[in-house]
């Protein structure tokens, strides 16, 4: 297989060498990535300013059309697509069949939203300058969108932003993750097969240059990006006058109470803790556990880890495969050593096999230690003892993210109390951190993040508020 740039209408060859794609499970090459030339970049800019007014000319029921086409047809492609992504990422076909099932899913909201482009009317005369005027707001489109996408849900997080882009009516330059190439060239021809005009969507592949190259260009009116912190801040750094959404990592939290049906929230924590390895923006990374439960938490949570089947990501029956590569299963094997040494009991795990983490379990590591205070994006879950609930509530927002938390309590007024006082994007009452409806507003606070995705509030940032006010004859 051989990834290249899809610009204007072409797959563009030749191009620079981008290196080898490894199935990160085996190791094995599967194929080469083509990167694109500063002078592909450009091309790929110019062809996607140029489309702006085609796609903004399509009707909306038109787009609507396609965007359910593109639903159908990827249903019909469910198991090539899931299969595929599970090669590249080593994400397990169980996690990647729900992946391309969500995505029909946020394809399909996404033509809805295409129809829901409603604006308002405003009278004149609440202002006694304004008795013979009246205002009408139209949504539309931005123009060009950028979508900058990370590798670990590699189809469902780039159709959150195609999605509503097309929606919205607004042209599309596409960079996805390096790691992921191949799903998204895939999405790519799905796309056009659905009838997605040739021009309205421009794949280029590259790294940090051609992400620089892109987000600094003013033909861009709105750049999409989900991944890390500091590429963010490189990215708003360039941006100048841009509308930048971020949907950024987080340290998740879920609290677990003392009178919390304990064996739920076990396998619920052992499930969306180590779902993809842990590789999820929310995966379940810190569980404040009340201290008279610890104990009792922890072996029905070591119980529910037992259960889950580590194997080749390709197998139907696997729950835990590998993580992307064999650097980052190192730096989680440092990140445990770190906590470790610094106090943090080991209570299971913590061998690595390739680029295979074993879902790993540590007993109060300290606050300051890598796997509390930053992103794990791996196996590792830590127990984190509590007295009282403001204690957890604290030790949560204690943190510089903020993008989703989960508690686990029987009583209403807790939920309600500790809800409200969490500083996050949101907040999920009997279930982990990690629960999110394609439908739903996500995104976080603090450096979890700017805007929501969910097709209904990304369609919002991906238009303009435009006014025509009528002043009527006197
Ligand atoms: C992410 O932000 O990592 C994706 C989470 C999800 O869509 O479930």
């Amino acid at each position: 297989m051989k990834a290249v740039s899809f610009i204007n209408g072409e797959w563009i060859r030749p191009c620079n060498d981008g290196g080898s794609v490894y199935n990160p499970y085996t190791g094995e090459v599967i194929g080469e990535r083509c990167d694109a030339t500063p002078s592909d970049v450009e091309h790929a800019l110019a062809a996607t300013y140029a489309a702006k007014k085609d796609i903004a000319n399509i009707p909306s029921h038109e787009r609507a059309k396609i965007l359910k086409k593109a639903a159908a047809l990827l249903n019909v492609e469910k198991e090539r697509f899931a299969k595929l992504i599970s090669l590249e990422l080593g994400k397990p076909l169980k996690n990647t069949l729900d992946e391309v099932s969500r995505s029909i899913e946020t394809l399909e909201l996404s033509g809805e939203e295409a129809k829901r482009l409603i604006g308002e009317t405003l009278p004149g005369d609440p202002s006694e300058r304004g008795t013979r005027a009246i205002a009408a707001t139209f949504r539309v489109p931005v123009g060009v969108v950028a979508a900058i996408t990370p590798f670990n849900a590699p189809l469902n997080l780039v159709c959150h932003k195609i999605g509503p882009a097309f929606a919205a009516g607004n042209s599309v330059i596409f960079k996805p993750a390096s790691q992921t190439p191949f799903i998204a060239a895939e999405l790519i021809k799905l796309l056009l097969q659905a009838g997605f005009p040739a021009n309205a969507v421009n794949l280029i592949y590259g790294g940090r240059e051609v992400v620089q190259q892109i987000v600094k260009d003013d033909r861009v009116n709105v750049i999409s990006f989900t991944g890390g912190v500091v590429a963010s801040k490189n990215i708003c750094s360039l941006a100048g006058i841009k509308k930048v959404l971020l949907e950024l990592g987080g340290n998740a939290a879920t609290i677990v109470h003392e009178d919390a049906d304990l064996a739920r929230a076990a396998q619920m924590c052992a499930r969306t803790g180590f779902s993809n390895s842990g590789q999820s923006c929310i995966s379940v990374q810190r569980i404040y556990v009340h201290a008279s439960i610890v104990s009792t938490f922890t072996e029905l949570l070591k119980h529910e880890i037992a259960q889950l089947k580590i194997g080749d990501p390709l197998l139907p029956n696997t729950d835990i495969g590998c993580l992307v590569n064999e650097t980052e299963a190192q730096r989680i094997l440092d990140w445990i050593a770190e906590a470790v040494s610094q106090g943090a009991t080991l209570l299971s795990g913590g061998k690595k096999y390739g680029a295979t983490v074993e879902p790993t379990i540590l007993l109060n590591p300290p606050k300051k230690s890598n796997v509390v205070c930053e992103e794990v994006f791996g196996p590792i879950v830590s127990i984190l003892p509590y007295e009282t609930i403001e204690e957890a509530i604290e030790a949560t927002n204690d943190s510089s993210f903020g993008l989703q938390a989960g508690l686990f309590t029987n009583q209403m007024d807790l939920a309600y109390k500790v809800a409200h006082a969490l500083e996050v994007g949101g907040v999920v009452i009997n279930g982990t951190s990690n629960f999110r409806l394609d439908h739903w507003p996500y995104g976080g606070v603090k450096n979890s993040g700017i805007g929501r995705e969910g097709p209904r509030y990304a369609v919002e940032d991906m238009t303009e508020t435009k006014m025509i006010v009528y002043r009527l004859s006197e």
